[in-house]
């Protein structure tokens, strides 16, 4: 039968013996709390943050059809929302992350939203036009107050 370690912080051997075991398992603990630490971090890299509910969202400075904001308040799924006029009673709100690999696509310009990554071009309803994203981007649902010049986002 093993007998337990009986540590004597009276005589130097024991001190130092009593040191190295206590260095041993307070390295061990720090490593396991810095390993934690990666694997949260990690956890947050490799899938967007994404969260649900609604956001109100003040259109009235979308005076023409195929104006857009990008608003940065709510990031649903870590980018902005995309706010495009498609006509005075038709608002599309879209996210930014492209469905190739997860790159925020530019603001629309000449009618085309842009994903500089790798070149998907997608339409101002976030339908693909060309490029290897295989999806369009995610449209959120919208709710036009037209009294108030309002929209509230669901995402
Ligand atoms: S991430 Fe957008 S085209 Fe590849």
């Amino acid at each position: 039968m093993k007998e337990p370690k009986v540590f004597s912080l009276t005589t130097p051997v024991g001190r130092r013996e009593f040191l190295k075991q206590t260095g041993v398992a307070l390295s061990a603990v720090t490593l396991a709390g810095m390993l934690g630490e990666i694997l949260a971090s990690c956890a947050s890299i490799t899938g967007p943050n994404v969260t649900h509910g609604t956001t109100t969202i003040n259109v009235a400075s979308l005076t023409s059809d195929g104006q857009f904001l990008v608003d940065s308040n709510v990031n649903p799924d870590g980018t902005p929302i995309l706010v495009i006029r498609q006509n005075a009673s038709t608002y599309t709100a879209l996210s930014m992350l492209c469905t190739h690999q997860g790159c925020q696509v530019n603001p629309p310009s000449g009618g085309i939203i842009y994903c500089a990554c790798h070149g998907t071009r997608f339409d101002l309803h976030g339908n693909v036009l060309s490029g290897p994203a295989p999806s369009p981007l995610t449209n959120y649902g919208v709710t036009l107050n037209a009294a108030a010049k309002t929209i509230t986002v669901t995402y």
